[in-house]
């Protein structure tokens, strides 16, 4: 079986290295996922009133998470937290209330920063909300991801190797995640 994951990224420059990590695991192509960027840079900030008649990026974003088996968010830390970018989208799927498009999809998060502490303030808090929207988020191996711009200045060095490997190794993980966390089917 392929499982389709959707990739969330927590930020909207052209240049982000949150983009172009996800696109490395995506080049990763392993076999058995199917990595694909759901993209939320659209979605109107949320707000219940517009429930009544829902904006069309609204329903877009969440059939695209509906159809997905599994999510993994990569995303810069802002002050200490999750962008209000990537927060917004959490929220916009989560509701109606009772109709969260997130329930039991596998999660996983991986925090990106040119800094030196991993953007470890928003993998936490990406976390506290997506436990208890009732997803399953990988514990290990945790992906902080600190020093980056060095990775991508330098495609030939060993740091950038070993981002490469520590990736790989990142994503067997979560293929073993989705299929022991998966739903079963009825
Ligand atoms: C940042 N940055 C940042 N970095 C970090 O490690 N911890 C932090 O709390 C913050 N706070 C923060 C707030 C705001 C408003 C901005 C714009 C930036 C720096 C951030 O890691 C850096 O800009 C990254 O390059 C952003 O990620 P992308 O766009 O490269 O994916």
């Amino acid at each position: 079986t392929i499982r389709k994951i959707g990739l969330l990224i927590g930020s909207l420059r052209a240049a982000s290295y949150s983009r172009k990590v996800a696109q490395e695991l995506i080049q990763m192509a392993l076999p058995g996922l199917h990595l694909e960027i759901v993209e939320i840079g659209d979605l109107p900030l949320y707000n219940e009133d517009l429930e009544q008649s829902v904006p069309e990026p609204w329903h877009r974003f969440r059939e695209a998470i509906r159809a997905k088996d599994g999510i993994i968010f990569v995303t810069p830390e802002y002050n200490r937290s999750v962008p209000g970018l990537l927060k917004n989208a959490i929220d916009v799927g989560s509701r109606p209330y009772g109709k969260s498009v997130w329930n039991r999809k596998p999660g996983a998060v991986v925090s990106v920063t040119p800094g030196g502490l991993g953007a470890f303030g928003a993998n936490h808090h990406l976390r506290q909300s997506m436990v208890f929207l009732n997803v399953p988020m990988m514990q290990q191996p945790e992906a902080y991801l600190s020093n980056i711009a060095a990775c991508f200045n330098h495609p030939q060095s060993e740091d950038r190797a070993r981002l490469d490997k520590f990736l790989k190794g990142f994503l067997e993980a979560y293929a073993a995640w989705v299929t022991e966390t998966a739903p079963k089917e009825a």
